[in-house]
């Protein structure tokens, strides 16, 4: 099917300070889920959504991400040399998908501010945002269910994921009410708070690493000053959003009731690779 989205920003800039000392040198995101580095997945599954046009906003030693969605023409001669057509057909992959580009954010200012440098190359119209160490499932579509969230109701979209109460500090929280027509799973946020603490939060819905956001939202951001943590946060600009009325207000919230993995945890990480492993269709049973 093919949506109206066609732009996609991956921000991958943030300092991965949780997976220490892996990520001293390694971007978080080429860390490997099984055989593929985790933001391989995230862009797999923006290109399954039919958002081919992706900016991926990277920072200091992040190289190993543009170098990752490039060509790679010795090994590619090499494995051709040898007839590896199978292994010349995974390395090939990784270029293949999509239109990939790359920005820096300069400086980790936050997500807020790594989602305002994508805006020479959004322009106008409504786009996706996906975190680039949050992998959902291959058979989940949360996206493409957001993307149509967005189109019938207009304004911006999030992904809630219900959480215990003891971990909603961790997340951005949203508080929702029904829409009138709707399924249970769209609802309208009609407020956002930034990593409360579990007195202080609304519900138990966490704002998980997909977006669908109306262009209007980078006026937001221009105008957002640092919040919780010094950083400018995405939640403080979608809680204007929430708040406001006219063009292109409103955020619509999509809960997934699937699959994620913040690959970013070690933990989850840990959970991605034995979960994706044991499905692997070569060696998931032997694993
Ligand atoms: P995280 O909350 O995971 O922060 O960012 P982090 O700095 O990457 O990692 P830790 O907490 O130190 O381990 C959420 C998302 O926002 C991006 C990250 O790359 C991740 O996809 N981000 C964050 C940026 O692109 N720029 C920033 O300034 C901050």
């Amino acid at each position: 099917m093919a949506y109206h989205i066609t732009k996609a920003v991956i921000p991958a800039a943030g300092l991965g300070t949780r997976f220490l000392p892996a990520t001293k040198a390694i971007p978080k995101e080429m860390l490997p889920v099984v055989d593929k580095p985790a933001i391989q997945y995230v862009v797999e599954e923006a290109v399954r959504a039919g958002v081919p046009d992706i900016l991926t906003i990277t920072g200091r030693s992040k190289a190993a991400l543009e170098d990752h969605f490039d060509r790679h023409w010795e090994l590619e001669r090499a494995l051709e040399k040898k007839g590896d057509e199978k292994r010349l057909k995974r390395v090939r992959k990784s270029n293949d998908l999509g239109d990939v580009h790359f920005v820096r954010q300069g400086e980790p200012k936050g997500l807020g501010h790594a989602v305002l440098i994508g805006k020479n190359h959004v322009g106008d119209e409504p786009f996706a945002v996906l975190l680039g160490d949050d992998l959902i499932d291959e058979g989940d579509h949360l996206l493409e269910e957001m993307i149509e969230a967005q189109l019938k109701h207009g304004g911006s979209v999030v992904a809630l994921m219900e959480v215990p109460a003891e971990q909603i500090n961790l997340y951005g929280c949203a508080e929702v009410e029904q829409i009138d027509g709707e399924t249970s799973g769209v609802v309208r946020v009609k407020g956002l708070v930034e990593k409360p603490s579990p007195e202080e939060a609304p519900s138990n819905l966490a704002i998980i690493g997909r977006y669908v956001l109306d262009p209007s939202i980078f006026a937001v951001l221009e105008k957002t000053e640092p919040g919780r943590g010094g950083e400018i946060q995405l939640t403080d600009a979608l809680a204007e959003r929430a708040s406001a009325t006219g063009e292109g207000a409103g955020v619509i919230g999509v809960v997934f009731r699937g699959s994620r993995y913040d690959t970013g945890d070690r933990l989850d990480y840990l959970k991605a690779v034995v979960r994706l492993g044991t499905r692997h269709n070569e060696f998931g049973s032997d694993f």
